[in-house]
């Protein structure tokens, strides 16, 4: 007699990998807000904006917010990017807040409001890279599309135990996640991906037991799966210094500087600063907003951004009648918690505030 076992386990030896997948991810997948039965192209964009080199739960608050702020792209698209920023303050990346608002203004603007609802329609779009396109386009529109990033690199690598180094292997891996893509649930299987490297094949310590590729995870039979993929030596980031100018008023109002619209944290708020180098500079006095009596508190704020890492010391001072330095304005004390202010630069008020 053949038992209910067997024929499970007949049954899960004819489903190949996308089945698999699937099974798992509508089983098990992660409760998210941006996950509907229906997903709205806007909502999907959104969240896929904020995704990008952030984490699930440092974006969930601030999908909820935008969403309830701005409830379609013609809402976001009508509010002053300086709004958008401000909501934006503290996720990071600013330049993901203006193309967000750009992209948002040509949709509303000169599509009509609609999303393109191909992988290169989306291409065409500010902000979206290949990564994004293709899952906006497999779960907004259900399109056939790959959505790989490093959480997809690593899961894939591990399956198909590739080990030619990223980013060498990028094409390979590409054309190998394509080719499992189901055709009636691009989306899911594109989501099933993503929880599956986020919560289970993970870069240390893969949970390899409950994994539903164990059986033909190629990696994990060869005993190599933590030691994928392979990535070229990193190269160790460099530290720049500066000082911050902490400038109190009599009345306790702060001077803040609007960073140039170009570049790093570009068009934010700033407390000012030297240029940010190898070695402080000789003389940080001249590079100050405004000349006064400066103390060195000894407070220094830590901070790491893609490529280096950041040290700055604040020094404080007291202004006098001055005029306003160009660029600057004064916030009262109470408005600061409501300034485009980038994670580096709360650091940077919270240390002054401290010391
Ligand atoms: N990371 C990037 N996009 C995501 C999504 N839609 N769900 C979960 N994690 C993601």
């Amino acid at each position: 007699m053949i038992s209910g076992r067997q024929i499970s386990e007949d049954f899960m030896a004819k489903q190949g990998p996308t089945a698999k997948l699937l099974d798992w991810y509508r089983a098990h997948r992660r409760d998210l807000p941006w996950r509907s039965a229906a997903p709205e192209p806007y909502a999907v964009w959104l969240s896929e904006i904020m995704l990008q080199q952030t984490t699930v739960a440092a974006v969930k608050d601030y999908y909820s917010t935008f969403l309830a702020k701005w409830p379609d792209v013609g809402a976001l698209a009508a509010a002053p990017l300086d709004d958008v920023l401000r909501a934006w303050a503290g996720l990071g990346y600013y330049a993901r807040a203006r193309n967000l608002h750009a992209c948002a203004m040509k949709v509303a603007l000169d599509l009509n409001g609609r999303f393109p609802d191909t992988e290169a329609g989306l291409r065409q779009l500010p902000g979206i890279g290949p990564y994004t396109a293709g899952a906006i386009a497999a779960i907004a529109f259900n399109c056939p599309a790959a959505a790989v990033d490093g959480n997809v690199e690593r899961v894939i690598s591990r399956y198909h135990s590739i080990e030619t180094p990223l980013p060498e292997s990028k094409p390979e891996i590409k054309r190998l996640t394509t080719a499992l893509i189901p055709p009636e649930a691009p989306g899911d299987f594109a989501q099933g991906l993503m929880d599956l490297g986020a919560t289970i094949c993970s870069p240390k310590n893969p949970n390899c037991l409950i994994c539903p590729w164990t059986e033909d995870c190629a990696a994990r039979k060869a005993g190599i799966a933590e030691t994928l993929p392979r990535k070229p030596a990193k190269k160790k980031m460099p530290t720049r210094r500066g000082i911050a100018f902490w400038i109190e008023r009599g009345d306790g109002a702060v001077l803040l500087r609007r960073r140039p619209e170009k570049g790093l944290l570009g068009g934010m708020m700033e407390v000012p600063s030297t240029h940010w180098a190898q070695r402080l500079p000789t003389s940080p006095e001249s590079e100050a907003p405004l000349a006064a009596r400066w103390t060195r508190t000894g407070a220094s704020v830590l901070h790491t951004f893609t490529h280096f890492h950041l040290e700055l010391d604040v020094w404080k001072a007291t202004a006098g009648d001055t005029t306003l330095p160009e660029g600057c304005v004064w916030i009262a004390r109470h408005d600061l918690a409501a300034e485009a202010l980038p994670t580096l630069m709360r650091k940077v008020i919270e240390a002054a505030l401290a010391a």
